[in-house]
């Protein structure tokens, strides 16, 4: 077939046979492997296919050109404990990427810019933990991380996930920390904790754009001593009995716009060991608040608030009228329906 016939044929059955097409010419890349002690042997190295030939600590692929990460890159035959993929501006990822792969311990793909995480796309490793932070993943689709036996630690921080789909995480037994602070999940829906396996599990939702909180969120969750960040976020108000029946160590809820939260939010069969409220929250609770924290034995640490919350840019009294007009002329150029004026954060 002639090349002009291929791209033809390429643009009439769309992705899929792109993808292949592009994984079956992918181009050499550079890549570092670093050696175990004493020496810690730096080697540089060029292909298209990542081999070793001796078991190494770290494989390290950094500012390169990986449109598409395809599974033929790899033939990890002897061990790695590490694979770091930095700023190699990949956009997609092949389907059980490292399958087979002997990658033992960690992998990082960070600052490059996926946008979805496919079905599969993670599974049936041996790795303890997978950083996929800052890329721009706005979509994790169902079973996307599965049969992770040992994953402990998935970190998924300063991505654009606007939702939160407990179905991504299936089989991950071991997992005790979730990161998924810096997204735009605005709503967490029932039953978000089922997944969850392990006691003293930490579950960081910190600045997102949370403004709801369904009172089954933790429905089907059973495990004690939740860690929950919810600290920068807009949440106005936690309905009530919303942590009841449940445990929780850390409940971080500074930095949001809280009004008259109550002990209704935990009865008899709840615990909270720390609580983290606003200094400006706390002004506005009454006496039986604060009769409740001494009942539950509750440690409550509240903070010196010095970035206030405002609803609506409109009432803010620092916004000046440049400002304004930037961000209208902004808006109007982008021609999003974005809520940018729902809340902002001043500094006094
Ligand atoms: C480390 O270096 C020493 C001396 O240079 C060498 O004998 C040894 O084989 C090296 N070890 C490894 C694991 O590369
Ligand atoms: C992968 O590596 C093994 C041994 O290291 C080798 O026998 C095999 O041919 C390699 N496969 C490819 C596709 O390069
Ligand atoms: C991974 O490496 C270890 C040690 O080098 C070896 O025993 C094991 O068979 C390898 N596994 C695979 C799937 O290649
Ligand atoms: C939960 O925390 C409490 C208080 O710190 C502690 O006594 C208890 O053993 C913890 N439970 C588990 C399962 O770690
Ligand atoms: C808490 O448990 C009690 C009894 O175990 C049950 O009656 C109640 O409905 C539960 N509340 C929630 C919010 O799950
Ligand atoms: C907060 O509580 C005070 C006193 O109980 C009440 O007057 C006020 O209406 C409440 N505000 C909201 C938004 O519920």
């Amino acid at each position: 077939m002639s090349s002009v016939w291929k791209t033809i044929v390429l643009l009439l059955h769309g992705q899929l046979i792109a993808t292949l097409n592009y994984c079956d010419h992918s181009v050499a890349i550079e890549y570092q492997t670093l050696g175990f002690r004493p020496n810690y042997t730096k080697e540089s190295r060029f292909g298209r296919i990542i081999s070793l030939e001796k078991n190494v600590k770290v494989i390290n692929i950094f500012n390169q050109n990986i449109p598409i990460l395809c599974k033929s890159l790899f033939n990890v035959t002897k061990t790695a404990q590490a694979l770091y993929i930095v700023k190699s501006k990949i956009r997609e990822i092949e389907e059980n990427i490292f399958k087979d792969q002997n990658i033992t311990n960690i992998v990082v793909i960070t600052g490059n810019k996926i946008a979805t995480i496919k079905t599969l796309t993670f599974g049936n490793l041996q790795i303890t933990s997978l950083d996929l932070r800052e890329n721009q993943i706005e979509v994790i689709e169902e079973k996307a991380f599965v049969k992770l036996f040992n994953l402990g630690d998935l970190r998924l921080t300063g991505n654009k996930l606007k939702r939160f789909n407990p179905l991504s995480y299936h089989q991950l037994p071991s997992l005790e920390i979730l990161s998924l602070d810096g997204n735009k999940i605005e709503a967490l829906e029932p039953e978000s904790l089922r997944f969850v396996q392990k006691d003293n599990f930490f579950m960081d939702l910190k600045r997102n754009r949370i403004f709801r909180l369904e009172g089954d969120f933790f429905g089907g969750f059973k495990r004690e001593n939740l860690s929950l960040y919810l600290s920068r976020n807009f949440l106005e108000v936690l309905p009530d009995g919303v942590f009841n029946n449940h445990s929780f160590y850390n409940v971080f809820l500074q930095k949001n716009p809280l009004r008259n939260v109550t002990g209704k939010i935990c009865t008899e069969s709840c615990t909270i060991t720390h609580l983290y409220l606003d200094k400006e929250c706390l002004q506005s609770c009454d006496k039986q608040f604060f009769d409740w924290i001494q009942t539950k034995g509750i440690i409550l640490n509240h903070f010196s608030n010095n970035v206030k919350v405002f609803r609506n840019c409109c009432r803010c009294k620092r916004i000046n009228l440049f400002l304004i007009i930037v961000i209208i002329i902004i808006s109007m150029n982008f021609g999003r329906k974005k809520h940018v004026c729902n809340f902002c954060y001043v500094s006094k």
